[in-house]
């Protein structure tokens, strides 16, 4: 069940009163009402007359008197609107009756691929990967929750030159690997590096080895498998500690393209799209630095190309409508040039939307790029072992992720594990806290057998603005689903776990008496289901004790 948001609603009876958009705002103090427009003064403004002139016919011409209390005219010109008591109590209702607390679906759902998380094998995930699980598995719940088909695609660092010189320093090693776990190949990732700077010879038989991988060379196989399964164990348990839907099925690396690229590139060149320079085959697109590159002049085929192969693959074969990536920003180029020229190719059509949200980068209290204390260079664990100092698991992933998702995607955040995990002020437990506080006080009602069916009375603002805020979940929602915006998500829930609060503090509920209790309740029971729901669209568990 759709409930169009209060502002939604006023909007549309402005707009056919008025045929402009009324820009409506909450209101700077609680004497002016809820929510306040300038209209008639930027009217007024066109049509050369008096604002308060403006003003007051409108006021006459809109039809609000079912939702609002007269409108007023207010200094120059403003209009402002008080929403009726019984309608807040209605709004609230609805929500109180709403399994999706309010949530739409969209009104034409697509099918949508999410390339997120997306790992190297063989190394351990570093702190960005931290960034892209947990913001592709939030855009995955939101746009799961606004009815889209969504695809993940972990589209993991499985293909390419290290396998050659990994696979070359098992067998030089002569190391059995069932005895390894992901941090172990990453040290095996480092002694091969090394080995490969140091010896020429070394090096060519790593490149021979890469050729026998890709010619389905058994053994070869057969290891580059096993470093496959090994580094698949090590991611799940990481995303088992954080609680993300990623899954195996949802594995889709590099190698899985390796068929594609060759005919990509036949048919590129055969096209005139992609040109022969210095060697290599690349793809010139207009307005941006360096080309495209397909083929090197060895023959390799590299990242570009594969992610051309992918899109191609998820728009033909998974048939979505549209692609959204999730890496740091620093891959934004990378992504703009490799949908070009998929759209040059024709492997993008224009119905397709393809997106890259780059996120910034995590740094420590000291401002500099999050280091261990030892200095090195963070893995994700080290991040989430560093929240866990302080407070138990649930709560811990719950101030990683808040910490994540609450400022603008693209700025850099600091890693402050004392501060995120503060059960005050705007973070992750605090939400969780506001919930469990809510879900006591119901479950302390329900125990004395007091029952709470509907809202009837509101009389006080802090119930008046928990209603308002309650009326605008499901708008939040879908404008997350399409900007992808997450903070603004968390925002909206800052604010409903502060007003709550502020209730509290106004409004007793279990002392009250008669209808002002069952009303209250009924309040307390619908804030609590959207602080729930919008918690789990963030990936944070809403525990019932704290
Ligand atoms: N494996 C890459 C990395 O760790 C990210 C891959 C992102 N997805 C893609 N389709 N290129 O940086």
């Amino acid at each position: 069940m759709a409930v169009l948001s209060l502002i939604g609603k006023l909007t549309e009876r402005f707009e056919a009163a008025a045929g402009t958009d009324p820009e409506l705002r909450p209101a700077t103090k609680p004497q002016f009402g809820h929510f306040q427009s300038n209209a008639a003064l930027r009217l007024a403004k066109d049509q050369g007359r008096p604002p308060r002139e403006v003003a007051a016919e409108l006021v006459a011409r809109i039809d609000v008197a079912d939702l609002c209390e007269p409108l007023e005219i207010a200094g120059p010109g403003f209009i402002n609107i008080r929403v009726r008591a019984d309608v807040l109590a209605g709004v609230a209702n609805d929500v109180l009756h709403d399994p999706a607390a309010g949530i739409d679906v969209a009104e034409d759902p697509g099918r949508i691929v999410i390339d997120y998380s997306s790992p190297n094998v063989a190394k351990l995930m570093h702190v960005g990967h931290l960034r892209t699980t947990i913001i592709g598995d939030c855009f995955h719940r939101v746009l799961d929750a606004t009815g889209n088909t969504v695809i993940a695609q972990n589209h993991i660092g499985d293909w390419g030159r290290q396998f050659g010189m990994l696979i070359e320093q098992v067998l030089e090693e002569d190391l059995d690997l069932t005895g390894l776990d992901l941090a172990g190949l990453e040290e095996l990732y480092l002694r091969a590096n090394a080995h490969l700077t140091a010896d020429e010879a070394f090096a060519d038989r790593s490149r021979a080895r890469v050729v026998a991988l890709q010619a389905g060379d058994t053994e070869t196989n057969a290891l580059w498998q096993q470093l496959i399964d090994i580094s698949k164990v090590g991611f799940n348990a990481t995303y088992d500690r954080l609680g993300v839907l990623l899954t195996d099925d949802d594995l889709a690396g590099e190698s899985m393209y390796n068929d594609m690229l060759a005919p990509i590139c036949e048919d590129l060149e055969s096209r005139g799209i992609a040109v022969v320079d210095d060697g290599a085959l690349v793809v010139f697109v207009e307005g941006f630095d360096a080309p495209a590159i397909l083929r090197n002049r060895h023959g390799g085929y590299g990242y570009d190309v594969t992610d051309v192969a992918a899109i191609s693959y998820r728009v033909n074969t998974l048939h979505a409508d549209r692609l959204v990536y999730v890496t740091d920003a620093r891959q934004h180029q990378h992504f703009l040039l490799v949908f070009e020229v998929a759209r040059m190719a024709g492997y993008l059509p224009k119905s397709v939307t393809a997106e890259h949200v780059g996120y910034g980068m995590v740094l420590g209290t000291d401002g500099k790029p999050f280091s261990t204390r030892k200095g090195g260079a963070a893995h994700l664990d080290d991040l989430l072992d560093r929240a866990e100092e302080h407070v138990s698991r649930p709560i811990a992933v719950a101030a990683v992720k808040y910490a994540d998702l609450s400022n603008q995607l693209q700025k850099d955040y600091v890693f402050d594990a004392e501060r995120m995990t503060q059960t005050s002020g705007d973070t992750g437990p605090y939400l969780q806290y506001a919930h469990a506080r809510v879900t006591r006080i119901l479950a302390k009602a329900e125990a004395e057998g007091i029952a709470w069916e509907t809202i009837t009375v509101l009389n006080e603002t802090p119930e008046h603005n928990l209603a308002l805020l309650l009326s605008r979940f499901g708008e939040v929602v879908s404008g997350v689903a399409e900007d992808l915006q997450p903070h603004k998500l968390c925002t909206y829930l800052f604010e409903l776990a502060t007003a709550l609060s502020v209730f509290y503090e106004v409004c007793p509920v279990l002392t009250a008496e008669g209808d002002v209790r069952t009303s209250r309740l009924g309040l307390c029971s619908a804030v609590r289901r959207v602080l729930s729901r919008g918690l789990g669209l963030l990936g944070i568990e809403a525990p019932d004790h704290m």
